[in-house]
């Protein structure tokens, strides 16, 4: 794993955001894996800037979203889908079509795990994914536990987990209680991963991620083993290691 150190969450954000554009400016149809939650927002930003002022096209880009809250549908402010038609789609030229998140409000939630993992496979996996990582390790909703085989699946969310996203609900009840999710063994078939990390409130996630053992316990340590991983993370991230 290569690890980039950044003074602070904007030097983060630009230094992924230059790396992001570089997979978009030599590929010719770029697959992306993206991510949600607090930390790629500053990226996505910067992509919508690169767009508007540098002529950053997203014609030829198809996009995969990691995972999606069970029960959340599209118009709910709360689901993936909403937030990455918020943050980034709807302020590019990406084809909206081209953009994919799982289905979190599907009738058949087995078969939308299947049919997801379907489309990633008959895209060819990812050129570049975009992760985050969860306080206890865990990569889209990859809660501890998972076996690094997995496939898209659905998940029960982790206490924790729940806690941790429940400052976007108005209260923790709101919060789902299962999630779709692409799975370990997914992401680990990725071209490329970069993985994002800022903040203090990190620094033990990311000391055990880099002095740890390889262990399902902690999903994100299985990283270690692709050959192509870059974290850009921040001082607070860092000040622990
Ligand atoms: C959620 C998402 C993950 C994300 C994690 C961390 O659980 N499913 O993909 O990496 O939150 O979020 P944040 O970046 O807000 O710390």
């Amino acid at each position: 794993m290569n690890i980039i150190s950044t003074k602070d969450y904007q030097e983060m954000s630009r230094k992924a955001c230059e790396l992001v554009a570089e997979t978009i400016n030599t590929i010719e149809k770029p697959i992306l894996g993206l991510a949600t939650g607090s930390t790629p927002e500053g990226l996505y930003q910067c992509l919508i800037n690169k767009h508007k002022e540098e002529q950053l096209s997203f014609r030829h880009v198809t996009t995969f979203n990691l995972d999606e809250y069970v029960g959340l549908g599209s118009e709910n402010p709360n689901s993936y889908r909403y937030f990455m038609n918020g943050k980034l789609f709807q302020h590019i030229d990406i084809r909206k079509e081209n953009t994919y998140v799982p289905n979190g409000s599907a009738e058949n939630l087995e078969e939308e795990c299947v049919s997801y993992e379907e489309l990633i496979r008959e895209h060819g996996g990812m050129d570049l994914q975009i992760l985050g990582i969860g306080l206890n390790g865990h990569i889209g909703f990859n809660e501890p536990g998972t076996p690094f085989t997995s496939r898209t699946h659905i998940v029960e969310l982790d206490e924790s987990t729940r806690q941790a996203n429940a400052r976007f609900f108005d209260s923790l009840e709101e919060v789902p209680t299962h999630a779709i999710t692409t799975g370990i063994g997914t992401i680990m078939e990725s071209k490329k991963i970069l993985l994002l990390i800022s903040g203090e409130n990190k620094a033990d996630t990311v000391t055990r991620l880099v002095n740890g053992d390889i262990s399902e316990d902690f999903p994100a340590s299985i990283l270690k083993e692709h050959p192509n991983v870059t974290i850009i993370a921040d001082e607070a991230a860092l000040s622990k290691l």
